[in-house]
């Protein structure tokens, strides 16, 4: 396995090829792992974590994210690629970015693609962890350089360019600047990296350009009150004439229902009009409930719809991933979602369109007060429910083990019977209109009141006997699918 700290090179693309072939038979031992996901984006081996330059290119788009590509541990990663014209079938490529230079070599870590003339700019952070004496990796010992790669066509890459270092970001921040994102605001470039500040607290640096080479450090956008003490994997987006910006911020602890972990990941609604230095960052709403999301990432596509994918994890996760490591490969990517702004402002997600076509056989009705119903489903299924009354309590039995459940005011997903360590997590809401669900062998994904709520969540049960059965004196609306790729 690489060893993390090495200060030699520990992966180029010849490095990559070679020992490809040698895990042959790990490959198709991951290949036949009963919790492969059917219709997500996950590695034919080793690791995942974040989304990366995601951009649609000529009809295809580009899926990069990070990976390491023959062990389940988070150690040197590099930058995985994946194609799709459709997100329901995809194309493992050939990684795209090694970290194989000086800059770079403890982790080509996360970044994002800006287009401009059909050229894909590709910017990411270059981790370097010295190992020459001790270091806290805070103030000392670390070097997060941001640099640029520019591409024609997704695949073939340019030099690594060095755009800014450490010595480049505002003094008082500590050695934690990373994940660049890039975009145009005003006929201006900007780019928005996240950071962590000597007194750790966390906070996104806005960058502005002419020529998307050369960057001067702007501003800072960050809470009154210090909210977590870096902040991962800034976003920044404008839809529907509203502009928001996404962060994970670390150890932010949300009290009461809401019961999040400290690594956790939503917005603020941004009032600003990137003129001048006042800016207004409104009231933050998380964007999943969890149990496994984490580093989201946004771009626009073709079409100019807005377009999220997201890690199916989360880091420091306190409970078991094991589950699929001992087959040699951990971790997903969410599946596509489309985002929109609801009547109340709210940053909404929603499965994106393409995805129907994995339906299959249909189960549609009314159900009346108190009848609900019971169906039987395979572990690849959708779900969508419409509530009458939307105040009225009731309990959604989902595959194995799995409760949803609305009681007193507070919906709760419940894990417990086949979370490998996962409880139950909840969200106060004073209605529950409506939920979309996507169930795939070793996944939920769940939409609630048009994706204003999400939850979204790895399970491991046994895939037998599976049922979806809803208890309620409500009356309402279901439709069922069988979902096949
Ligand atoms: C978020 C993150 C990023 C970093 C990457 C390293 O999950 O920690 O901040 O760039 O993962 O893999």
């Amino acid at each position: 396995m690489p060893d993390m700290t090495s200060t030699k090179i520990p992966m180029d693309r010849e490095g990559y090829r070679r020992e490809l072939r040698e895990h042959e038979e790990q490959l198709s031992q991951a290949a036949s792992d009963p919790m492969r996901l059917k219709y997500h984006l996950q590695p034919p081996l080793g690791w995942l974590n974040d989304p990366n330059g995601l951009c649609q290119k000529d009809g295809v788009y580009h899926i990069y994210h990070q990976y390491v590509p023959f062990y389940p541990t988070l150690c040197s990663v590099l930058w995985g690629h994946v194609t799709t014209r459709d997100f329901i079938h995809y194309e493992v490529q050939e990684p795209a970015v090694y970290p194989d230079t000086d800059r770079d070599r403890n982790g080509a870590y996360s970044g994002s693609t800006f287009l401009k003339d059909g050229t894909m700019y590709v910017y990411y952070t270059g981790n370097v962890r010295h190992t020459d004496r001790e270091y806290d990796y805070i103030t000392g010992g670390r070097e997060q350089n941001t640099i640029l790669m520019t591409s024609e066509d997704g695949f073939h890459f340019s030099e690594k360019k060095l755009l800014m270092r450490n010595e480049d970001y505002p003094s008082d921040l500590s050695l934690h600047v990373r994940d660049p994102k890039v975009f145009c605001e005003n006929g201006r470039y900007y780019m928005i990296q996240g950071a962590r500040d000597l007194k750790a607290r966390g906070s996104i640096l806005l960058f502005e350009s002419e020529d998307l080479l050369h960057w001067t450090y702007k501003l800072r956008f960050h809470t009154e009150k210090t909210f977590g003490y870096m902040w991962e994997c800034p976003n920044y987006l404008k839809v529907d004439g509203q502009r928001f910006l996404i962060a994970c911020p670390q150890e932010y602890r949300s009290k009461g229902e809401t019961l999040v972990k400290d690594n956790w990941c939503g917005y603020f609604p941004l009032n600003y009009d990137f003129e001048g230095t006042a800016y207004e960052l409104g009231k933050y709403h998380t964007l999943d409930r969890g149990f496994d999301f984490y580093a989201p990432q946004v771009f626009q596509d073709e079409a100019g719809r807005w377009i999220l994918l997201g890690w199916m994890s989360t880091p420091d996760a306190e409970y078991d991933c094991e589950v699929t490591m001992k087959n040699g490969w951990v971790h997903a990517m969410t599946i596509p979602r489309e985002l929109y702004v609801n009547g109340s402002g709210r940053l909404c997600q929603r499965p994106l369109k393409e995805l129907e076509k994995m339906r299959k056989t249909v189960a549609a009705g009314h159900f009346q007060a108190g009848e609900g119903f019971r169906e039987e489903v395979s572990s690849c299924f959708e779900l969508k429910l419409f509530m009458e009354e939307p105040d009225q309590d009731f309990e959604l039995y989902l595959r194995e083990s799995v409760v949803l459940r609305y009681r007193d005011s507070v919906l709760r997903l419940d894990l417990t019977g086949c979370g490998a360590g996962r409880g139950v997590r909840g969200v106060s809401l004073e209605e529950v209109h409506d939920l979309w669900i996507l169930s795939d062998t070793s996944s939920l994904e769940i939409f609630v009141n048009g994706g204003e709520e999400v939850f979204t969540a790895r399970v491991h049960d046994s895939m037998e006997g599976l049922r979806a059965e809803f208890i309620s004196e409500q009356s309402g609306g279901m439709e069922l699918y069988e979902l096949a790729v």
